[in-house]
């Protein structure tokens, strides 16, 4: 199949890429921008470990195709911040060891901090239920909680 030329605004850098008109902005984040923190799960809207911000919303980039989002700015959690400079989120989940193997991570992290712009209640149901679009298939659930709780404090 042949490429298209696409513009792709993500972490504030601005790229030009050559990718299949089909290509998400998942794969594209991945293969072609070797931005690989974003994990492929289900590729079908049902893990959430592909959650991304665009334009500061969570979004499952398995679902969108890059050639679409050309206006659009794009977080991955390599954007969110370092080990050196870490965002408040994922000091929180470190501190409450908020994974088990680690491969939800990024989507819970990225989905917990668009959450906290949301109108989301206090209880930890209310976050449960919030956070019911990203699975743990370790079941790190409960430090999950803790640790979103902890940065909503
Ligand atoms: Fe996108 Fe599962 S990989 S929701």
């Amino acid at each position: 199949a042949g490429t298209v030329p696409v513009t792709l605004k993500v972490n504030g850098t601005t790229h030009q890429v050559n990718i299949d008109p089909r290509a998400t902005v998942l794969d594209t984040l991945r293969e072609t921008l070797h931005l690989t923190g974003t994990k492929k799960g289900c590729d079908h809207g049902q893990c959430g470990a592909c959650t991304i911000h665009v334009n500061g919303k969570r979004a499952n980039s398995c679902l969108l195709f890059a050639a679409m989002h050309q206006d659009a700015e794009i977080t991955t959690i390599e954007g969110l911040g370092t080990p050196d400079h870490m965002h408040p989120m994922q000091a929180a989940f470190v501190e409450h060891d908020g994974y088990q193997c680690g491969y939800c991570t990024s989507g819970q992290i990225m989905s917990s901090v668009a959450m906290l712009k949301e109108p989301i209640g206090p209880h930890d149901a209310d976050v449960k239920e919030a956070l019911s679009g990203n699975i743990c298939r370790c079941g790190a659930y409960p430090n999950i909680v803790a640790a979103v709780q902890a940065c909503r404090r």
